[in-house]
């Protein structure tokens, strides 16, 4: 069997799955999964590159090369398949190779929609490479339905992409109602979950046909990996695809990276269920605050996306939430120079809190105000990080 023709294996899940678990049982106990072998209840790691052929000539493990699939992915996509309720799973080496793989599935000429609040690295991905390359994008406000409904284009449409809560401004797109459409249109939906997580939104329930994650965030939760993933609801031929990208291009994770991201998986649900306790407790605080003007979290009741938020999202509105600091950006930028609790640094969704001037990494074309402050809260007492921004915004007053 040739490298590309390895199937994608994930022995003994289903009868393991037994009894039917909740999403926080499925996600602490891995699927129940026992390493047959040994007994272990953590799985072994595979840094195999390679596997035997068999004397015949075959490859009956299904198993031959790992930049086409690696045993330690498979109690990670199995896990993660189970959570979001899809048909399979696929990790890849980062969030931008598991999104770029969905767009390379298509075709030069195809048009695709994607939100104007997207995660500043995907939209100029967008803009440069997958343009020259021969997509046709179309950048829409995904909050706004007529505006998705007019700029598609019935035939030639071929995918929406949306990301929802979305970067940084937190935008909530209504995914029931974009998968309507799109579907309508001959299009698919594919929904960037990183900052709901599983937890919070399953896309695929609502009608969309990929979800993909920055496994780096709030799927590992610990800072110390850099991974993506892509869920799909079906099998089909475009997951088919995908699948062939991502031996050709290679763009797999080391199968220690695998093993950690399965680890971190295990306290998703306690880690983003804090965050977001969290999260909203920090919104409330900041919301009328003397020296912020505005407080962007779609927990908070006048948030424009909340009623869309509060039907699309079960049991928190997540972990990331931005505010904008009256007195303007040089203010923002000395806040957080301020911080001694909160860490000043890019990234999202692990158990130490971030916060980040956004405008300064994501340059011109972003609607992200250069007054804004990104923050990702982590599972610290909710207080200390209450006190520590409080005095970073009145240090920088000044
Ligand atoms: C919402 C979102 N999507 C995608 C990505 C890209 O993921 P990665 O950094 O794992 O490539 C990020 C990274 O910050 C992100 O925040």
């Amino acid at each position: 069997m040739l490298v590309d023709e390895a199937p994608c294996q994930h022995p003994g899940m289903a009868d393991d799955a037994e009894p039917k678990m909740n999403p926080a049982t499925i996600a602490a106990q891995a699927l129940g999964w026992i390493d047959e072998t040994t007994r272990a209840v953590s799985p072994p790691i595979h840094p195999s590159s390679t596997f035997i052929r068999d004397a015949d000539n075959q490859y009956r493990s299904g198993r031959s090369y790992s930049r086409a699939d690696n045993p330690t992915y498979d109690q990670a996509e199995a896990v993660l398949a189970a959570l979001e309720q899809g048909a399979a799973a696929a990790l890849f080496s980062s969030g931008m190779a598991a999104a770029t793989a969905v767009f390379l599935a298509l075709k030069p000429g195809d048009h695709v929609l994607a939100p104007k609040a997207i995660y500043w690295l995907l939209r100029s991905w967008l803009l440069n490479f997958a343009t020259n390359w021969g997509l046709k994008v179309t950048f829409v406000d995904m909050t706004d339905i007529a505006a998705v409904k007019a700029a598609l284009r019935p035939g030639e449409t071929k995918l929406i992409w949306t990301e929802t809560p979305a970067n940084p401004t937190w935008d909530i797109t209504d995914l029931a109602a974009v998968a309507a459409i799109a579907h309508a249109a001959g299009a698919r939906l594919a929904v960037d979950s990183t900052v709901a997580t599983p937890v919070f939104t399953r896309p695929l329930e609502l009608g969309a046909d990929i979800v993909m994650h920055s496994a780096t965030k709030y799927l590992n939760g610990h800072s110390d990996l850099i991974g993506g993933a892509l869920v799909t609801r079906v099998a089909d031929e475009p997951w088919s695809q995908i699948k062939q990208l991502r031996v050709q291009l290679g763009g797999v994770p080391g199968a220690f990276e695998a093993w950690l991201l399965l680890r971190g998986m295990r306290t998703l649900f306690p880690r983003v269920r804090t965050a977001a306790a969290s999260a909203q407790i920090i919104a409330e605080h900041f919301s009328g605050h003397a020296l912020v003007s505005h407080v962007l979290y779609p927990g908070l009741k006048d948030f424009p996306g909340h009623a869309v938020a509060a039907r699309q999202m079960t049991g928190g509105f997540g972990g990331m939430l931005s505010i904008r600091v009256k007195a303007g950006d040089a203010a923002a930028i000395a806040t957080a120079a301020n911080v001694r609790i909160w860490k000043r640094a890019t990234s999202i969704g692990g158990v130490e809190s971030l916060i980040e001037h956004r405008a300064s990494v994501e340059g011109p074309l972003s609607p992200c105000p250069g007054d804004l402050l990104r923050l990702s809260v982590g599972v610290e007492e909710t207080s200390d990080l209450i006190d520590d921004l409080d005095a970073a915004l009145n240090a920088a007053r000044g």
